[in-house]
């Protein structure tokens, strides 16, 4: 989510402590001590490693030559188009309102906005994010399954929001959520099949079961829902994850930007960032009282967790996995330790809030989505707090433990998931600048961006520690860990990758330390079947070729070689973009990602009176609306992409 850093919640006011008491030494040694420590990381077996790494070795099978990053690297650009290295070709797929394929309801997208909700909810929602192919016939037709993050009312609908009524909010509810798309290639083209058996939309409106420790708890009943285990729809669906036993995982990002809350909120709401009118400007609460926290205080404590979703099976429910904690997700990605248990690694994309992971009760069996429909129910949720030394731990999340009692307001296991933040709280885990997507190396390092905090360091906000250690960090870091043992560890050792940055500046905490090319405010991540870590920015519409921004042009894709710590640019994307979501073809030939909101603009909403004032990419018809929409990397000589 892009629009304007300063609008990002802030909601952290616990006096838990950080790890404020460094000496510059220290503070020298676990920023630029990366390299050093990733050797020994790199000379580890693969045999030796866990699940994620094992599940990324099996996609390379048959996959050889060519250079890790055997590309020329882009230059910035301010250019309202996608970017590509030499030998290189895009392909537009899937953008915001075309059918996603459901048999029967084929509603053409009108680019005045003038689509209706009944029609939004046959159509590919708006704000592509984090999206995965699910091979069907190997590298030729497959599943892609795919987040919409939110919604830009001054492109959704002809006036905008000059005009506020029932069926808006219900095309905007329409536009969230998740799309199930079959694609196929032919010809060297990939297409949208359509109608498809497994096309599907899940809104914001669609029923979700929820599961775990929390299901049924008092703080999730609400007037419509007595039992506390039925919630009408996602939203705000950020990053993504894939399970080994063939699920997605969409993760519930800012929520609260959703919910108007009363005239006082209580304790509990302002520590989720609840506020009066809903800090997002979404305005649902006008018409769907589901919204309206004075009315409906339990409702919003129903959001905020990882969802899991079978692609596969059109018909099934999607499920609120409760014991994986509630934030405000930013993704779920899961690495497999090597007694067959998930660990699910997940970042919470709000400023000071913290990083966590659960690791499973039980192991995974053979049998697919229906043999572990309860392995994500069962385990043990802990949150991340780095030391000084660039040592860290895991603290568990399990109540009776520690402070994590009634007297401090924890009735049961089910009530710390879901005040997961005032559990973290209390356990004085990290502090962290905007933890968002998480992924996991061939030799088993967890990396985290960390996409920005211009409060870092501020009067009256958490001071620098070690693992967050730039003041007004403006231009982000991706900081990474290996776990002590096997996944499920409970210490670590950790140091950053990258700090993000442009040399030429003058401010040295903007400067970064990057090796090749440079970039600011790391999003996602994702590293591919060779091993190439793949890094998305989003700096915001707003911060956007200003400031410590100014040389960076528009939104970009680069790639890193983990080993040597080379980055190279490998895609910039159109005006008013954020670039998300990585995924390729099991022969490494296709990659898919996502082109968010190009055209956005520094204001809170477009101007529906002039659309295309920013960019109208895709379609770039005069006067047209820009569009999300995936796109469709290829070499012309087929080969692996990045080679
Ligand atoms: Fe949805 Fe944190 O980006
Ligand atoms: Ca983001
Ligand atoms: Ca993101």
């Amino acid at each position: 989510m892009a629009k304007d850093f300063s609008l990002m919640e802030d909601s952290n006011r616990s006096s838990n402590p950080s790890i404020h008491d460094m000496s510059v030494t220290s503070r020298r040694t676990v920023l630029f001590g990366g390299l050093g420590a990733l050797t020994s990381g790199f000379l580890a077996p693969l045999s030796a490693l866990g699940g994620a790494a094992a599940l990324t070795a099996c996609a390379t099978n048959g996959m050889t030559g060519g250079p890790l990053l055997g590309f020329k690297s882009v230059p910035i650009s301010t250019a309202d188009f996608v970017t590509v290295p030499e030998g290189y070709t895009v392909q537009v797929i899937a953008p915001w309102g075309d059918p996603v394929g459901l048999s029967g309801d084929n509603h053409a997208f009108k680019d005045d906005g003038s689509n209706t909700a009944a029609q939004q909810e046959t159509q590919i929602g708006m704000h592509h994010d984090g999206i995965h192919y699910f091979a069907q016939k190997g590298s030729k037709s497959g599943l892609l399954a795919m987040n919409h993050e939110y919604t830009d009312e001054g492109l959704l609908f002809a006036d905008g929001m000059a005009t506020w009524t029932a069926e808006k909010v219900r095309k905007a509810q329409a536009a969230h959520g998740v799309s199930i798309i079959e694609v196929e290639e032919k010809g060297g083209k990939w297409q949208v099949v359509n109608p498809s058996p497994w096309a599907r939309r899940i809104t914001a409106n669609t029923p979700c079961a929820v599961s775990g420790p929390a299901a049924g708890h008092e703080l999730l009943k609400t007037a419509a829902d007595a039992s506390g285990r039925r919630v009408l729809g996602t939203i705000n669906n950020c990053a993504s994850g894939i399970t080994p036993w063939g699920t997605y995982l969409t993760a519930e990002e800012n929520f609260a930007n959703y919910f108007s809350a009363g005239d006082n909120p209580s304790a509990h709401e302002r520590r989720w960032g609840l506020r009066k009118g809903g800090a997002g400007g979404y305005r649902w609460h006008e018409h769907d009282a589901r919204f309206d926290v004075v009315k409906n205080p339990n409702e919003a404590n129903r959001f905020g967790w990882i969802v899991e979703i079978d692609p596969a099976n059109p018909n099934s429910t999607p499920m609120k996995r409760t014991a994986l904690g509630r934030a405000a997700h930013e993704g779920a990605t899961i690495a497999m330790t090597k007694d067959g248990r998930a660990v699910v690694y997940m970042g919470e994309d709000a400023r000071f809030e913290y990083i966590y992971k659960f690791v499973s009760r039980d192991t995974m069996k053979t049998g697919g989505a229906a043999a572990n429909i309860t392995l994500l129910d069962h385990g043990t949720l802990m949150v991340a707090k780095f030391n000084a030394d660039g040592k860290g731990q895991w603290i568990a999340l399990t109540h009776g433990q520690g402070p994590l009692t009634a007297a401090n307001g924890f009735a049961d296991q089910g009530e710390v998931l879901i005040k997961a933040r005032q559990a973290s709280d209390l356990l004085g885990a990290t502090k962290m600048d905007r933890p968002e997507w998480i992924d996991v190396d061939k030799q088993g390092w967890v990396y985290a961006t960390l996409t920005n905090n211009s409060n870092r360091g501020a009067d009256k906000q958490p001071a620098l520690d070690t693992a967050n250690a730039r003041a007004n960090n403006t231009m982000g870091n991706i900081i990474r860990w290996k776990e002590d043992g096997d996944f499920n560890g409970t210490t670590f050792a950790w140091n950053q990758f990258v700090l993000a940055g442009d040399p030429s500046l003058e401010r040295s905490d903007a400067k970064g330390n990057i090796k090749g090319d440079m970039f600011a405010c790391p999003d996602g991540l994702w590293t591919d079947a060779r091993g190439v870590l793949w890094i998305q920015t989003d700096m915001s519409t707003s911060a956007m070729g200003k400031g410590d921004l100014k040389n960076m042009g528009n939104n970009m894709m680069l790639a890193a070689d983990v080993s040597t710590g080379d980055i190279r640019r490998f895609l910039v994307g159109p005006s008013g973009c954020e670039i998300t979501g990585a995924t390729a073809t099991p022969d490494g030939k296709t990659m898919f990602i996502n082109i968010q909101h190009p055209g956005e603009s520094p204001s809170e909403r477009s101007d529906p009176k002039n659309p295309s004032a920013i960019s109208n990419w895709p379609d770039k018809k005069p006067g047209g609306r820009p569009r999300s929409a995936t796109v469709v990397i290829r070499k012309t000589d087929g080969g692996i992409i990045g080679t």
